[in-house]
């Protein structure tokens, strides 16, 4: 077993699985949620990561794997060089979750709407041993909350719904600082908070890995906060990710179809009228057909599809500084490969 040397990377997942059994027992069929993802966050240099795809595509899921909530069901995942579930065995699970901490979706569910919300943040300070009681934690809660652009006296005694949703999850990222984690998972942080308010929960993560040396793991729909925030980004669909490299590389030049399709049409969350924008995103019965399809998960919308695409599952392909998972750059059999992207290129 490998201890956590200097050069090991900070996160490693190395051709994660995760496959739910879904329906019932007799007539029920596998979904393999995460498929074969494999990623690396260096040790030496925090960045912002981002995870993007449409609702369904195993976002959540590839976030409780790293927040060790969801063992892989095959493949393997590392904290500095040891597997999460030795790490978890080894040290117990609130001593990763020092290191590692979740940043949910909807700030008004985190927090207890009948508590002052600087309650949770003393529990956490002392949950976490960073304080031994109420007043010690006073110090520690006020600088996670300066970090975040606030500050004790300015949330003391107030409830959840007296702060904006802006605020209040810049209050949920402070939180998950408290015990100083290498590590924020961030799910979907900014999908419940007015368009307006998404730059300054977005502009925290950027303080965090420029000046705290914080790593976040972004996962959103929001294409415009990943562009401005993310080092990468890694674009997952039905459980693969089929692009991933530098954001500007791949935002700018999507090379995938499905990730040029994502850039295309990809609707501005709309928090006030979620119900209709997460069904226009969630493809219902194509989702289920789409994790259940050999090949290529895309074939049958693809623009660009070909008969091998169908029967096989295309493996990673480099272009440029990213790895593209698509027939269409495969430079040893493909014949469209090149055409395609002078012809995108060309258009633009
Ligand atoms: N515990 C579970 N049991 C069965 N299926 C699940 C479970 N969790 C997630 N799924 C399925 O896995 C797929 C990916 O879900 P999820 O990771 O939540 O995607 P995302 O966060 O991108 O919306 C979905 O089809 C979802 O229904
Ligand atoms: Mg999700």
């Amino acid at each position: 077993m490998t201890s956590g040397a200097a050069e090991a990377p900070l996160f490693e997942l190395d051709r994660a699985v995760v496959t739910f059994r879904i329906g019932s027992l007799l007539a029920g069929s596998r979904l393999v949620a995460v498929n074969d993802v494999s990623l690396r966050l260096a040790a030496e240099k925090p960045e912002i990561f981002t995870l993007a795809g449409e609702s369904g595509s195993g976002k959540t899921t590839l976030a409780r794997v790293l927040l060790g909530d969801q063992a892989p069901s095959g493949g393997a995942v590392r904290f500095q060089g040891t597997p999460v579930a030795e790490v978890i065995r080894v040290g117990g699970h609130k001593a990763f979750m020092a290191e590692v901490q979740p940043v949910f979706q909807n700030p008004f569910e985190t927090f207890n709407p009948l508590r002052h919300v600087q309650e949770y943040l003393f529990d956490t300070a002392i949950n976490f041993k960073i304080a031994n009681n109420r007043q010690q934690a006073a110090e520690p809660v006020d600088a996670a909350l300066r970090t975040v652009g606030l500050s004790l006296a300015e949330v003391q005694q107030r409830y959840p719904h007296e702060l904006s949703g802006g605020q209040l999850q810049r209050v949920s990222v402070a939180r998950a600082l408290i015990p100083n984690p290498k590590v924020i998972v961030a799910d979907e942080p900014v999908s419940m908070v007015d368009a307006s308010l998404r730059m300054e929960i977005v502009n925290v993560f950027k303080r965090l890995r420029d000046e705290e040396g914080v790593t976040v793991i972004y996962i959103t729909h929001d294409l415009a906060t990943a562009y401005y925030v993310s080092d990468r980004i890694a674009i997952m669909l039905r459980g693969h990710v089929v692009e991933s490299g530098p954001v500007e590389e791949v935002l700018d030049h999507p090379a995938h179809p499905y990730a040029q399709l994502l850039k295309e049409s990809i609707p501005e969350p709309v928090p006030e009228d979620k119900a209709a924008w997460t069904q226009q995103i969630t493809l219902g019965a194509t989702e289920a057909r789409e994790f259940g399809q050999v090949g290529c998960k895309f074939a049958n919308r693809c623009p660009h599809v070909m008969e091998r695409c169908r029967s096989t599952n295309p493996p990673d392909f480099p272009v440029g500084n990213r790895l593209v998972k698509c027939f269409l750059y495969d430079n040893a059999g493909g014949s469209v490969t090149g055409t395609f992207t002078e012809e995108r290129d060309h258009g633009r």
